[in-house]
């Protein structure tokens, strides 16, 4: 379940200010949910109650075959195709328990041009058994392809006809130039669907197919797709804790704040917030608008940023995330024998100790001028991420109508995608002269 407190954004956001925007609610509820506007690029917004059984057990059947011939998965993707699935491994699978491969090692490429990372990988993968995730929508991005096919001949080098077994191909069936290539070549094949747009597309085999080979339900994440799905059919922001907090994000924004910290406190929720950040400043920052999303790592930030924060000039707000459940059992309690600096811990949980500093922290900043609003997330944390991815999604898209431009676009990104082909395309018949 998922509740956004405004306590901390109170002297801003008064109820009656949400509740003048929530005339506007109703006919952009009336927008959103309409099936005839947009219709090519809200696939995800039907995706969580429509019946997928055929393609989840294709995504299973492929995790299976992977799990059974590597040690190794290399996802490689970048943007959309790449922060959905880091982000519920790291939420889901935290280290050490997938990364220090006592299972199946799952690592990342192509979410960059480093020679040098992808050097030391490839050499990191001798000693094991390895497939290969290719995820681009379009097929044509840069930095995955790069990727793709450096890792495409490492695997042709090691398993000669055997490496097309290895390696599965998620991209779009329409319209991707990846896909003529990936069939030649007798690749495993799975869809982006043509409308639903890179950061919309976690619970997508984008999302699933990484998430199915760390072993994590699947199913029960588009349960807690489907419940936030259900949530989000009311649309009054009073009702939908995804709207109220599109709204307040909203009326801070024309409060003159210009950039929104997403807080976490667990380090496993940082990749989310990532992921929360691409989602929100790919869909708002464009014609000169938009919130300038960033990410704070509580309290590891507080002894860097917190400074900045507290005194510095006033143009951000922050909104914490915060997961209810505490998965450590036994938990740790700090031991009465301590210091006197520490007493003031002792015989209490850290657990505890962090809850406080939550608290206090936001106590701290919302009297130092910085609002905060507070999310609040509890029930199974499977089922959770999919609530929460579709929350943000669904209150990202209603930010966009509120900010008056296109929540599904990016153009800017196409931009620097134009410029760099047009440079190495120069560069190359340079070459070839
Ligand atoms: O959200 C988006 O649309 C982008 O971030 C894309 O996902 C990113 O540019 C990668 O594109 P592609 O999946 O086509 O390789």
């Amino acid at each position: 379940m998922i509740r956004v407190r405004t306590d901390g954004a109170i002297s801003w956001v008064s109820e009656r200010e949400v509740d003048r925007l929530g005339d506007q609610f109703g006919s952009l509820h009336q927008r959103l949910w309409d099936r005839t506007r947009d219709s090519g690029k809200k696939g995800w917004l039907y995706w969580p109650q429509e019946d997928h059984e055929a393609e989840w057990q294709a995504v299973e059947q492929i995790a299976e075959q992977f799990r059974s011939m590597a040690d190794a998965a290399v996802i490689v993707g970048i943007g959309g195709s790449y922060l959905g699935a880091r982000a519920a491994l790291s939420m889901l699978r935290p280290v050490p328990e997938w990364a220090l491969g006592r299972d199946l090692l799952i690592t990342f490429a192509g979410h960059q041009l480093s020679e040098e990372y992808l050097a030391r990988l490839i050499t990191a993968l001798d000693d094991r058994e390895v497939a290969v995730v290719v995820i681009s929508k379009s097929g044509s991005t840069l930095e995955p392809a790069a990727a793709f096919h450096l890792l495409r001949g490492y695997l042709e080098r090691r398993y000669g006809q055997g490496a097309k077994e290895r390696i599965c191909v998620i991209t779009d069936p329409e319209s991707s130039s990846l896909l003529d290539y990936a069939r030649e070549r007798g690749y495993a094949l799975l869809s982006v669907p043509p409308n639903i747009g890179g950061r919309y597309s976690v619970l997508t085999a984008v999302g699933m197919l990484p998430m199915a080979l760390a072993g994590i339900d699947i199913r029960a994440v588009m349960r807690g797709a489907r419940q936030a799905w259900e949530e989000c059919q009311k649309p009054s922001p009073f009702d939908n804790a995804s709207y109220l907090y599109a709204a307040c994000r909203h009326l801070l924004y024309l409060q003159g704040f210009t950039a929104e910290a997403l807080v976490t406190y667990e380090p496993r929720l940082g990749k989310f917030a990532e992921w929360w950040q691409q989602l929100f400043g790919e869909s708002h920052g464009k014609n000169g608008k938009g919130l300038f999303p960033t990410v704070l790592r509580y309290t590891t930030d507080l002894h860097s940023l917190g400074q900045y924060v507290q005194d510095g000039r006033r143009l951000l707000f922050e909104t914490v995330l915060h997961l209810g459940s505490r998965n450590i059992s036994p938990g740790l309690v700090v031991p009465g024998d301590v210091d006197r600096s520490a007493q003031r811990m002792a015989g209490r949980r850290l657990a505890d100790v962090q809850e406080e500093a939550v608290k206090a922290v936001m106590e701290a900043h919302r009297s130092g001028g910085v609002p905060n609003l507070l999310i609040e997330a509890t029930g199974p944390e499977t089922e959770l991420f999919g609530e929460l991815v579709f929350f943000f999604e669904v209150a990202c898209a209603m930010g966009g109508y509120l900010l008056a431009v296109d929540p599904f676009d990016q153009p800017g990104v196409e931009a620097y995608k134009r410029e760099l082909d047009l440079r190495l395309a120069a560069a190359n018949d340079l070459l070839n002269r």
